[in-house]
């Protein structure tokens, strides 16, 4: 399972990018926003320091909302660096727009996937990655687990290479239950990945260690 990180903050993606947790980044325009990055060339600026730093696929979503201006900002994107995959949102321009790109080699995210059938669409769209939002569904009620499961049967059952991005993820049982169910990439908050590392068990058992050799030292 890969794991990407879910933020725009360039120390964050250092930090993990230098503990070898870092497959890929993706961002949205919250994401930038909360970065500190305001106008269109410091995203594109941006966006071009991640990609050097990580040498992996980096996630940077379009602002329009036509499928015209959409294939227009994508291309933009892409021409930012190679590893840039354009992330476009799962509507009907959306789709559109997906299909076009794709079929001219530049790489989608389709995101803000709710439902397993939009899904659907976007992998017979061509889309290289689908995002479907688990936290935000568990928010109002919804498992959102079960939509990765719903998605990962639908592919398998038609051998698509959409790539399941597993998204909105709040904390780690998040990620367990997506490598659980077979996803091929969690995208993964800061502080979510960095609780992946410990265990208060850990850290007790290594007070333990090195006490028990001070004390044998002493002796
Ligand atoms: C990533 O691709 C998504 O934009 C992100 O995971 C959304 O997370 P949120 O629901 O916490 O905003």
């Amino acid at each position: 399972m890969k794991f990407f990180i879910d933020t725009a903050n360039l120390d964050e993606i250092r930090q993990a990018h230098e503990l070898g947790l870092v497959d890929g980044v993706t961002t949205n325009p919250s994401l930038c926003s909360k970065a500190g990055v305001t106008d269109i060339d410091a995203f594109h600026l941006q966006i071009k320091d991640i990609c050097q730093l990580v040498q992996a696929p980096v996630s940077a979503e379009v602002l329009s909302t036509a499928s015209a201006d959409m294939v227009a900002e994508a291309k933009k994107l892409a021409r930012i660096h190679e590893h840039v995959v354009v992330k476009i949102p799962m509507t009907a321009d959306g789709l559109k727009a997906t299909r076009v790109l794709s079929q001219e080699g530049v790489k989608v995210n389709v995101t803000l996937v709710f439902q397993a059938l939009q899904a659907l669409l976007a992998a017979k769209a061509g889309a290289a990655y689908v995002s479907p939002f688990i936290g935000r569904l568990d928010d109002i009620s919804h498992t959102g687990m079960n939509l990765v499961e719903e998605i990962m049967t639908i592919y398998n059952n038609y051998g698509f290479e959409t790539e399941v991005i597993v998204a909105s993820i709040r904390n780690p049982l998040h990620i367990l239950q997506a490598a659980m169910a077979g996803a091929d990439i969690a995208t993964i908050p800061y502080k979510v990945m960095m609780q992946l590392i410990h265990h208060p068990l850990t850290d007790i058992g290594l007070e333990k260690f090195l006490d028990d050799w001070r004390r044998v030292q002493q002796a």
